[in-house]
């Protein structure tokens, strides 16, 4: 039996340390992002909370079909008289002021996506918003080098892209969409998901301080019907999509037959495989790292944990020492390691799995921790006991929700992390290089993180195999996905 403290005892306590929103202004109402100018919708409104207290923070437009054809045909219009004729220089400069922007803004956006989203604010603070700029950088200096992106001498953009996006990372992916397809030359049309659009609207906000010609990024608020009707629009020349594996299905049937092109970005049920040679305080914080950054709102959250049964009983006695360190609770507080689920509706899919994870047979722990009375809060959660057939090893928890399976030999190890339906990352932990290699090649998934988890880079390409989706995004890879070759 795994001996674990009833309660960490801390050396020290840690006082509250919350970061201030005044930084952040958030409307009462907000309108839709179409040909440069914020416009009233034709449709209904609704409203975004604040996951971690349930306040009401803005009432957004729901776009309908004539609100998503007027923000596609001015697309159409910057596209064909503006941005596809600019030389990739001038466009360039455009992404690199974003980008810029994005960083001199960069305290109000992280404080903002925190507040919209429920991530803590180091999360924001220190990826999320980061990393949204380092990928307009990124693209940016593609915009004038397109000859040399692998696409024949002189590649041309595809037209208007309609992106959709979930609510996970809202901003981080907004600028893994936009980036790659503006510095390409199309223009965008792009609908943030329903509960996580402000960073979006602030965007929209960033493209008119930079003096982005009107048209070329439009942001349409909405849910799925709006997706909807972008997605079927007959002016849209390519779609691309993150979010669930569902969905991404449907998309895939409705395009089915068109010219459009498509990409898919879905859910993943990643293993992270320890080996009894792994330095195992390390691999731990990499466990950790790997399903409970971001709430385990991950798409290549390391959920399925596959440790070696040799070091198990210890391995699984560190991990729970460790968890039981993590503060969950306010996201706007820089102590904070777990923030809020981001709707009521998640939370009750985490919390309906994890039941079916007990029914099942698997055993369940959390840490003792004090979870706040209002908001969506679910403690971090390990499951042991666990097997192949159990749902919670298959399916998508999308959530602060670990399932540990354990192995014998290598080839047990790679058999049962593809043994999946899915296919985005793995993560191997190990002392020997030559295991790596090996496990990387064996392993069915996009990207695999050899001793560590979850690092993002816009120069790394990014996507799945399988239901995990496909076409990739970042790096050179993602620049292709927004262009036709000429050869
Ligand atoms: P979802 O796939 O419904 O939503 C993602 C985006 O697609 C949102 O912007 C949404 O408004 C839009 N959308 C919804 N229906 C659409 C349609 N028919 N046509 C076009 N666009 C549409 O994901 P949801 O419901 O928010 O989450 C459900 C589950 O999906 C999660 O529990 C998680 O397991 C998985 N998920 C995976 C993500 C990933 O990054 N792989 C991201 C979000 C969710
Ligand atoms: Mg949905």
């Amino acid at each position: 039996m795994v001996k674990v403290p009833e309660k960490a005892t801390p050396f020290f306590a840690y006082a509250p340390a919350p970061e201030s929103r005044a930084i952040v202004d958030i409307a009462a109402s907000y309108g839709l992002f179409i040909d440069g100018e914020f416009v009233e919708g034709h449709a209904k409104s609704f409203k975004t909370i604040n996951p971690a207290t349930e306040e009401v923070l803005a009432e957004l437009s729901e776009a309908d079909e004539t609100d998503v054809d007027l923000a596609v045909r001015a697309a159409r219009r910057a596209y064909t008289r503006v941005w596809s004729r600019m030389p990739g220089s001038e466009r360039a400069k455009y992404l690199f002021r974003i980008a810029r922007i994005m960083q001199e803004r960069g305290r109000e956006l992280a404080v903002l996506e925190s507040i919209d989203n429920g991530k803590p604010i180091k999360e924001s603070r220190d990826i999320d918003i980061p990393v949204a700029a380092a990928h307009f950088f990124y693209y940016a200096g593609w915009a004038d080098k397109l000859s040399y992106a692998g696409q024949g001498v002189n590649p041309q953009p595809l037209g208007v892209a309609g992106q959709i996006i979930p609510w996970n990372f809202p901003l981080l992916m907004l600028a893994w969409k936009i980036a790659p397809a503006l510095a390409a030359g199309n223009t965008v049309v792009l609908k943030p998901a329903e509960t996580t659009s402000l960073t979006a609207l602030l965007f929209a906000e960033i493209c008119q301080q930079a003096d982005l010609p009107p048209g070329v990024v439009n942001i349409i608020t909405g849910a799925g019907s709006t997706g909807q009707a972008l997605v079927s629009h007959p002016d849209v020349d390519k779609i691309a999509f993150t979010g669930s594996t569902e969905i991404g299905k449907s998309i895939a049937r409705t395009v089915a037959g068109t010219k459009k092109r498509v990409t898919l970005e879905l859910g993943g049920k990643a293993a992270n495989i320890v080996f009894d040679d792994a330095p195992l305080d390390q691999a731990v914080e990499g466990i950790v790292n790997g399903i409970f950054f971001n709430q385990g709102h991950v798409c290549c959250a390391g959920s399925r944990l596959l440790v070696q049964e040799s070091i198990a009983e210890e391995l699984l006695e560190k991990l729970k020492r460790r968890m039981s360190t993590l503060r969950v609770g306010d996201p706007l507080d820089k102590n904070t390691d777990i923030g809020a689920i981001n709707s009521a509706e998640q939370l009750r899919k985490i919390r309906t799995l994890s039941e079916i994870g007990e029914a099942e047979g698997g055993e369940r722990w959390s840490p003792p921790c004090d979870l706040p009375e209002n908001g969506f809060w679910f403690p971090p959660t390990v499951f042991t006991g666990v097997t192949q057939a159990h749902r919670i090893a298959r399916e998508e928890i999308f959530g602060p929700v670990l399932s540990t399976l354990t192995f014998r030999t290598p080839a047990e190890a790679v058999e049962k992390a593809n043994n999946t339906p899915f296919g985005l990352s793995a993560g191997v932990w190990t002392d020997k290089g030559s295991r790596i290699l090996w496990m990387a090649n064996q392993l069915r998934a996009g990207v695999v993180w050899a001793n560590t988890f979850n690092k993002f880079d816009p120069t790394s390409p990014f996507g799945g195999y399988k239901e995990s989706g496909y076409g990739r995004e970042g790096g050179l890879p993602g620049l292709a996905a927004y262009l036709k070759g000429t050869d």
